[in-house]
């Protein structure tokens, strides 16, 4: 594939490999995992498990995966160097089996049937032809393996009403970025049909809550200051909404969280299923 087909099929390219991503992956990590591992815990792997991280980004999960299964041989693939640098760096000390590859999650150059688990976290909604990868990454999966899916949803987010309605912002934002940049912001709540579509088995959609009660605050903060720094930009580019008013927004989300009277919800679908 050229770079400039990866551009294409990657339109929130500049924001993926800014610095504001490493924070926000990072923090993401730090608010789903503890939830999300229960989900891991649940499948039913050989010991010797290969598992693909299918857009790893900065390694934080497969790094993750590579700690909860011992024995298990990890492959992270992204198309952003820097991440995978950053990624082969803070996780040197497992590489005897956590590996880091220039990949995209469009062409796997996996066999079919290599994994025995395929993850893919926070990737869907943020490239065009989602069902395209998901068809992929059922490729490389072996026959009663496993996929689990973070496709995420920006019709889940939840805060207080105060100055401005933040449900105004994700109802006018999300879907005028998703038809700008042909992406769809929404997939969380589509998952399901795809998957069965697919002919997938024991198919389960389940939430990790990410709120004022579950997560720290600042943890919770600090992923929205991220969003805020990293995608402000583009929102007055892309849709009615002004930069200036997409900062004000998010401030007020932000402040919304950090108010120790205030509650604010992120809910996170994890869609598995077994092919
Ligand atoms: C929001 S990050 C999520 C990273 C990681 N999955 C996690 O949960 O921490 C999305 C990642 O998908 C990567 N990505 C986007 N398009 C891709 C493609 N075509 N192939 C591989 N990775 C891609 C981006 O570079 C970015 O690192």
């Amino acid at each position: 594939m050229t770079n400039s087909g990866i551009t294409d099929l990657n339109p929130q390219a500049k924001q993926m490999a800014d610095e504001s991503m490493v924070r926000n992956l990072e923090a993401q990590a730090r608010a789903i995992w503890p939830q999300e591992v229960e989900f891991f815990r649940r499948y039913e792997l050989p010991k010797d498990a290969r598992v693909l991280d299918a857009g790893c980004g900065t390694g934080e999960i497969a790094s993750r995966l590579a700690e909860l299964f011992p024995h298990a041989r990890v492959l992270g693939v992204d198309i952003v160097d820097g991440h995978l640098e950053l990624a082969r760096s803070r996780y040197a000390r497992l590489a005897s089996r956590l590996y880091f590859e220039r990949q995209s999650v469009f062409d796997l150059q996996a066999p079919d049937r290599t994994f025995d688990l395929t993850v893919c976290r926070h990737v869907l909604h943020a490239i065009p032809h989602a069902e395209r990868v998901i068809t992929e990454l059922v490729r490389v999966t072996r026959a009663g393996g496993y996929l689990h899916l973070i496709p995420e949803d920006y019709g889940m987010l939840h805060f207080q009403r105060t100055g401005l309605d933040p449900r105004d912002f994700w109802h006018t934002a999300a879907p005028a970025f998703g038809d700008k940049t042909q992406t769809d912001l929404f997939i969380g709540r589509d998952a399901f049909g795809i998957l069965k579509s697919l002919g997938l088995r024991e198919i389960i959609v389940d939430y990790v809550v990410v709120d004022t009660v579950r997560v720290p605050r600042e943890t919770f903060a600090t992923i929205f200051e991220a969003w805020r720094d990293g995608y402000a930009d583009s929102i007055g580019e892309q849709t009615p909404i002004s930069r200036d008013s997409a900062v004000a927004y998010f401030d007020q989300m932000i402040a919304n969280i950090r108010d120790p009277l205030g509650y604010a919800v992120w809910m996170v679908p994890v869609v598995s299923a077994r092919i």
